[in-house]
């Protein structure tokens, strides 16, 4: 997601400093971006010059006191609240005063990772979609702290990124996900329930309902591991039965059916 993150902002004319717990992870998420960028190049959607322009405005570090100088930094690492609330601590501390930390959570409370900082008012939530390269969404999450400068900073990049930003409060789930997973969840119920194959629901959905895409396919791409993960997170602070990740799911996470990522879900790959 970092990596992703990181290719939205070069490619729209930013400076910028991904940072990795070491530098073969850095590159390899360097690696990633090139791909994306030189698939692009060959499909026609930028140019040669583009791709090695926004590939220049890439530097890594392993650091975080190398992000002294940004305007934003926009945080991606792993979906722990500890993790997540040491390394806002340290940001707070290495940033300029002005700058406008975002995290890229999606089922934590950010005001739970801004009281790690001093500055909870330059804190705000900026909620990207995988790939974040391709899916146009970004929830712009403010806490009763953010402040308005802040929560616009964030919009304003997002929309000159040619994203389409959105603003909500921090709620769990935000917007798409306090509606998604449920519905997911209900997609996945109805399979045993009603004992349809998941073809045929995502037949009926993407026919009936106009989903671009059917439930399962949807799952199968999201990663059944992290559909679970985010239903448990969700369940946990609203409590609604219909948030608990389905049994089937969790099965199919147990026995390593992981969605496209791993060959097999709902569907072989
Ligand atoms: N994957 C998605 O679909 C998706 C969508 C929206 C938001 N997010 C959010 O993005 C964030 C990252 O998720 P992801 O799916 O990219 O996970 P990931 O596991 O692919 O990436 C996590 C990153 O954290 C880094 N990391 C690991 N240990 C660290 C440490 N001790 N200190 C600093 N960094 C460390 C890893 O090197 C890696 O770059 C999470 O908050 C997640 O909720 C993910």
């Amino acid at each position: 997601m970092g990596a992703g993150i990181a290719q939205v902002s070069v490619q729209s004319g930013h400076d910028t400093v991904g940072r990795e717990v070491t530098d073969e992870l850095g590159e390899r998420g360097r690696a990633t971006i090139d791909r994306y960028l030189t698939r692009g190049v060959e499909k026609g959607r930028l140019s040669q010059e583009e791709r090695d322009a926004a590939l220049a405005r890439l530097t890594l570090t392993t650091e975080l006191s190398d992000l002294a100088d940004c305007d934003l930094v926009i945080e991606a690492v792993l979906e722990e609240l500890d993790l997540k609330r040491e390394v806002f601590a340290e940001l707070d501390r290495v940033t300029r005063p002005d700058a406008v930390l975002a995290t890229n959570t999606s089922a934590l409370s950010v005001s739970e990772i801004a009281a790690a900082t001093q500055h909870p008012e330059r804190v705000v939530g900026m909620h990207f979609f995988n790939p974040a390269p391709v899916l146009p969404l970004v929830e712009i999450a403010r806490t009763p702290d953010s402040s308005e400068a802040a929560v616009d900073a964030a919009y304003a990049w997002a929309e000159r990124a040619g994203k389409q930003p959105v603003r909500c409060n921090d709620t769990p789930g935000f917007i798409v996900n306090r509606i998604l997973i449920p519905l997911l969840n209900d997609c996945v119920r109805v399979l045993d329930e009603a004992d349809v194959h998941p073809e045929d629901m995502d037949k009926a959905m993407t026919n009936g309902a106009g989903w671009p895409m059917g439930p399962c396919a949807l799952i199968d791409l999201i990663g059944i591991d992290v559909h679970v993960h985010a239903s448990e997170a969700l369940h946990g602070k609203l409590g609604e039965p219909r948030m608990a990740p389905p049994e089937r799911l969790v099965r199919m996470q147990d026995e390593g059916r992981l969605g496209r990522k791993s060959g097999s879900g709902f569907y072989t790959y």
